[in-house]
């Protein structure tokens, strides 16, 4: 499973990278609103950090200005994905980018129609958003599940992109299922490591470490 890191904070992205854990990035308006930067400076200095497909999106709500912005953002590197949004205009510019050459990541999928249409429209990679789904009580797990099938039945080459993950079992979830990738926030990915009976086994070698006096070095 590719890790996605879904931030637009560099110094998270850093820390990650150094550890070989970055296989490509996520934002989105809302993440670049939070990170307070200019999205063409904070995607170029992202672009130089990481090596895989750093997701840019649009903001156009017609496939003209989507086109156009996305052209303009993959200017910005050569490891650009221009995301557009699961709409009619989105799959249009979807098709047109990717004709092009273009990687494109179709986000906000909710459905697996709708991944079913984005993977015909060229989508690199489909973002279905796991928790924005359990937010309304319906199972975003599920319709990972739902596309896997579906791309397997099909043979479709577009990438399962498991968005929205907010907590540990998702990612053990969207894992098990099969999804290509999951982006998280680097909180989430930190996580990943934790474990109490870790922690508590730790604290128990090294109070008998104490008593034995020795040091390695
Ligand atoms: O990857 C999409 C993500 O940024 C949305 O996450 O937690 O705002 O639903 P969330």
């Amino acid at each position: 499973m590719k890790f996605f890191v879904d931030t637009a904070e560099i110094d998270a992205i850093r820390e990650l990278n150094e550890l070989g854990m970055v296989d490509g990035v996520t934002t989105n308006p809302s993440l670049i609103m939070k990170s307070g930067r200019d999205i063409k400076e904070v995607t170029k200095e992202i672009c130089d950090l990481v090596a895989g497909p750093v997701s840019a999106e649009t903001v156009a709500l017609d496939a003209e200005g989507m086109i156009a912005e996305g052209r303009e953002l993959a200017r910005i590197a050569e490891n650009i994905a221009v995301k557009v949004p699961l709409t009619w205009d989105g799959l249009r510019a979807c098709k047109v980018l990717s004709d092009e050459g273009r990687m494109v990541n179709v986000t906000l999928c909710f459905s697996a129609n709708q991944a079913l249409i984005a993977a015909k429209a060229g989508a690199t990679f489909i973002s279905p958003f796991i928790g924005r789904l359990d937010d309304i009580n319906l199972d975003g797990m599920q319709l990972i599940a739902d596309i896997r099938e579906i791309y397997d039945n099909y043979g479709f080459e577009t990438q399962i992109l498991a968005a929205s993950i907010r907590t540990v079992n998702h990612v053990t979830e969207a894992a098990r299922i099969g999804a290509d990738v999951m982006t998280a926030p680097p909180a989430v990915i930190k996580k990943l490591a934790e474990h109490p009976l870790t922690d508590k086994g730790l604290e128990s070698f090294l109070k008998d470490w104490e008593k034995t006096g020795q040091k390695i070095l």
